[in-house]
């Protein structure tokens, strides 16, 4: 796994992998996004819980969820709208060409809940662990920002400790590992699915830490 995972990333350029968003339409940085000086993007965030729930308990952190199914793109959209939160977003949109639209040192936190693990072999290269955004995920976060990955996937857990702790762009990270985590009050929809279900689940946290 190890050799593959590198010689993949030795290979793969962010730029010319978002060639194929050329010609389209991307959706806009919700404006006031950036009248929050803290920000945090959920990727994937499916119906929006942790971003809903988070956005009441941290109100001067601007919380925007970022997620590409038109069918769950409604649902939170209405949710959203319901809170009336002022330091909640969501972009309906594929996280890959939107997140390239960041500056570098822009965000405060990353989550990944539960991304799906593209099980098949042949599919592998949809793992984020695989993925050219890492490099894009690293730079975004401003110093002292965090990467939050969960999963129920024990190997797809161990790949991506593999990718934090030797992807180039992940050297100036420090990296942690939870597993079994416990979950008194679950924080996105499919993790409250997998706690009823007693399932084994597992959570790494990357924080960047730049030499001063
Ligand atoms: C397994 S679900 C997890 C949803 C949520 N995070 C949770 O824990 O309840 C994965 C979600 O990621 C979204 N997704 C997958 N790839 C994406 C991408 N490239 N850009 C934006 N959303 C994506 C899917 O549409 C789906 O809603």
């Amino acid at each position: 796994m190890k050799t593959e995972l590198r010689r993949i990333w030795a290979r793969i350029d962010l730029q010319k992998y978002l060639l194929r968003w050329e010609n389209t339409n991307l959706v806009e940085i919700p404006h006031s996004f950036f009248d929050f000086e803290q920000r945090s993007i959920d990727v994937g965030c499916g119906l929006g819980a942790y971003i809903i729930r988070e956005s009441a308990i941290r109100p001067k952190m601007a919380f925007l969820g970022v997620d590409k199914s038109s069918h769950r793109a409604s649902m939170i959209e209405n949710r959203i709208d319901q809170t009336r939160h002022k330091n909640l977003f969501f972009a309906h949109t594929n996280i890959v060409p939107f997140l390239c639209q960041f500056p570098d040192q822009s965000l405060d936190e990353i989550t990944i809940f539960y991304p799906n693990p593209w099980w098949p072999r042949k599919h592998r290269k949809k793992r984020w662990s695989y993925h050219p955004l890492l490099t894009k995920l690293a730079s975004v976060l401003k110093p002292n920002g965090r990467i939050l990955v969960c999963s129920n996937e024990c190997f797809y857990l161990a790949e991506w400790l593999e990718a934090m702790n030797h992807h180039p762009s992940f050297s100036n990270y420090q990296i942690s590992y939870v597993g079994p985590a416990r979950f008194e009050q679950p924080r996105s929809h499919f993790e409250k699915q997998f706690v009823s279900r007693d399932m084994i689940l597992g959570e790494i946290e990357c924080v960047r830490r730049d030499l001063t």
